[in-house]
């Protein structure tokens, strides 16, 4: 959501910052803009609609050479994707060019102040006001950094803000409150960006930034300060992954790319867990044994796709340790004041590590003294820097806007962290462990099995191309992984998609089931699970009322055969490991479906990849 990009450095400001933005497109926008400073003068170009309209704009109306620059990808909040409304704004005296990421909750009384004093807008947007009232400051003879303390410090809500003065030509400038910024360390020229993405060519060099810092960053020097020009805590760090990672690698899409890394994410995921004692370990857990010990409940918080990895968990942490697990969308969490004390353990997931909602659900749980332990896939990013610990997946970067190995290793992470609870409490021996353990190793493998057989998911997608409707049934972590099959479904191919608990299938849903209506059905293993006689019983009810089911369940599940229109086959896994493979069909029958209606799988319509604001 939203993506900015600052550059200051020896190369053309327009190229690093197109460029930069290119790498960004994938967190969801509607409006590109660009500005650069030449001779004392700004020039800006703005365009409604992808990247590419822009490029047109520059190629028809070019902007001076130069090497300082910013710019911006919008995901429309105030006002619509207008090229107006687009970023970067100017401020009226033309001093000043600013992008924003965020969302300025008391813009409105900015707004009538400044209009009062005779400014007039040229846009909808909450933007313009901090770009008008940083052109105030620098005009009343404050220097740029200072005048960007000033304005932050009137500022309410989240933003990060980065702009350029044309009275000082060296000089890129930020500020960050709750949104999500990053400064890359170049030689002889430095980056800021809403993630190293937009730099990853240039430097692997980063610095994390803290809450309520502005930096001001030159060719040689990079400065860090807080709002009132104080000290300021950052952290430097290398980032591990190259160029190579955010490329499609000859596949069409990032999605369809990821979709084929997760056997390798999850194995990296899993990489060095088993200590030389004998034992799980997770070093990133900075919370005492006796710390856990005493922990009598948890709660998970999370958005989206990692909600859902989120409630696969409970069924593994309650079934492992016996300790009452909770799991809420992030959103939900805050605002019902949640009974949470310093006894409670509260788990995010969040690939990004940025999600405004479960960032908020976080400090309203410390401020409540819970325990706060991260599951993230983004190093520096907010919400692990906020939090007690973190267990980082590494699934590497993550382009496609709808998460896939970002899923698979937040289950898996859930995972190592029941299993890790259960050890510390006692609750588990460490055979048991240790044999959990080693079929997670063999999970890699399986993925893969499941991937090679692909075939026949794909051959689905040509014949479901024109359905209007499709559903999902499962139960226990087959339920979660229903319910990702049908968000995949709804935010790829645009087709609506409702994931049920299949036991719930009488109390309503098989109304909606009619002749010819796809409903895929997850099937628990069969003869280890109590679950699958009840699962097959379903089938036969929506197969009794004309509905074509595609069924996926464990490989050589002959009860289930004679009620599948289409089968397909699952390796051999325990029950609460299954959504490890039987999410992957449900994203390649999404990413396929997709293609084939020629949708833009990577960047679906009205989403973004990071949603930073509430
Ligand atoms: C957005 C993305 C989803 C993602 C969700 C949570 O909605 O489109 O794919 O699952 O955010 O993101 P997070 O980064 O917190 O896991």
């Amino acid at each position: 959501m939203c993506g900015i990009v600052g550059y200051v450095g020896p190369r053309s400001a327009q190229d690093v910052v197109i460029e930069g933005l290119r790498r960004l497109e994938y967190r969801g926008y509607d409006s590109a803009g660009i500005a650069v400073e030449s001779q004392g003068e700004l020039s800006a170009r703005k365009k409604s609609g992808k990247l590419a309209n822009l490029v047109v704009e520059l190629d028809e109306h070019p902007i001076p050479a130069s090497t300082h620059g910013i710019g911006h990808t919008r995901w429309a909040t105030h006002g619509g994707p207008t090229d107006a409304n687009a970023h970067p704004h100017l401020s009226q005296n033309g001093r000043v060019a600013l992008v924003h990421n965020g969302i300025i909750e008391n813009f409105a009384e900015l707004r009538a102040e400044l209009e009062a004093e005779g400014v007039e807008f040229t846009s909808e947007t909450d933007t313009e006001v901090a770009a008008q009232l940083l052109g105030r400051e620098v005009e009343s003879g404050a220097g740029l950094v200072e005048s960007l303390r000033a304005v932050s410090r009137r500022l309410e809500g989240a933003f990060t803000l980065v702009a350029i003065d044309t009275a000082e030509p060296e000089s890129v400038v930020a500020a960050r409150r709750n949104s999500p910024l990053v400064v890359g360390l170049g030689e002889g020229e430095n980056f800021l960006a809403s993630d190293v993405a937009a730099f990853i060519e240039h430097t692997r060099e980063a610095l994390e930034l803290g809450q309520d810092q502005v930096v001001e960053i030159t060719p040689d020097t990079v400065t860090v300060t807080d709002f009132d020009g104080g000290e300021a805590e950052t952290r430097p760090y290398h980032v591990d992954w190259d160029l190579s990672a955010a490329e499609k690698d000859g596949f069409d899409w990032f999605m369809r790319k990821e979709i084929f890394e997760q056997p390798k994410a999850v194995a990296d995921t899993l990489l060095g867990r088993w200590g030389s004692k004998g034992e799980l370990v997770l070093d990133e857990i900075r919370i005492s044994p006796e710390t856990l010990r005493r922990i009598d409940k948890i709660v998970i918080v999370a958005c989206g796709t990692a909600f859902y990895a989120g409630m696969v968990a409970k069924y593994a942490i309650e079934h492992w340790t016996r300790i009452p697990c909770e799991v809420e969308i992030a959103s939900e969490f805050r605002y019902r004041d949640p009974i949470i004390d310093p006894m409670t353990l509260v788990v995010t997931i969040s690939q990004s590590g940025e999600t405004a909602d479960t960032l908020m659900a976080i400090r309203h749980a410390r401020e409540q003294h819970a325990k706060v332990i991260a599951i993230c896939n983004t190093n520096g990013a907010t919400i692990p820097r906020e939090s007690d610990a973190v267990i980082y997946t590494h699934a590497g970067p993550e382009i496609g806007v709808a998460s896939t190995k970002g899923f698979l290793t937040q289950v898996v992470a859930c995972y190592l962290l029941g299993l890790y609870l259960a050890q510390v409490r006692g609750m588990k021996y460490g055979d048991e462990i240790k044999a959990l353990m080693d079929e997670l190793d063999t999970m890699p493998a399986k993925i893969q099995k499941v991937l090679d057989e692909r075939q026949r998911v794909l051959d689905l997608a040509a014949e479901f191309a024109k359905v209007p409707s499709v559903l999902f049934l499962g139960r226990h972590v087959g339920y979660p992984v229903a319910l990702e099959g049908a968000l995949k479904l709804k935010e790829l191919a645009y087709i609506h998609a409702e994931g049920f608990a299949a036991g719930e299938l009488k109390h309503g849903p098989i109304a909606l089931i009619d002749q010819e209506l796809p409903v895929f059905v997850v099937v628990p293993p069969q003869g280890r699970d109590q679950l699958h006689d009840k699962v097959v019983s379903n089938i036969q009810e929506i197969r009794a009322r004309g509905a074509r089911t595609i069924v996926l369940a464990e490989e050589g599940d002959t009860d289930v055969e004679p009620y599948a229109d289409v089968l397909i086959p699952l390796p051999r896994v325990s029950t609460l490991l299954q959504p490890l493979v039987a999410t992957v069909p449900l994203q390649l029958f999404a990413c396929e479906l997709a293609t084939q209606k020629g949708h833009d799988v990577d960047q679906p319509r009205n989403l973004a990849k990071s949603v930073t604001v509430e």
